[in-house]
């Protein structure tokens, strides 16, 4: 069978979908109303964090090169940030 390259597409597209936390998604929920900053760590990306907004996390990416310490949220070299994720 000669698989064409949209279907392939497709069959990836879905794959990715079904694994869950593959594409990245926060940890935790966010308080519903704004109180102090919250930070959301990503379960999926060492860069990526989120900021709280009324209740929806906003995605944000750390600079190149750098990993999101989830323990004092901010944005920290790969060998102080210790992400948890592994690939
Ligand atoms: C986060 O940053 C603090 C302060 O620099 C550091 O002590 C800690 O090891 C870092 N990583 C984690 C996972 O806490």
């Amino acid at each position: 069978m000669k698989i064409t390259l949209p279907l392939a597409f497709i069959l990836f597209a879905v794959l990715m979908a079904a694994m869950p936390g593959s594409l990245g998604a926060p940890e935790g929920t966010c308080p519903e109303t704004d109180v102090t900053t919250v930070y959301l760590p990503d379960d999926a990306h060492c860069e990526w964090f989120y900021i709280c907004s009324n209740g929806n996390p906003v995605r944000q990416s750390c600079p190149p090169g750098m990993d999101w310490n989830r323990s004092i949220s901010v944005c920290d070299y790969p060998g102080n940030a210790n992400c948890p994720i592994h690939y």
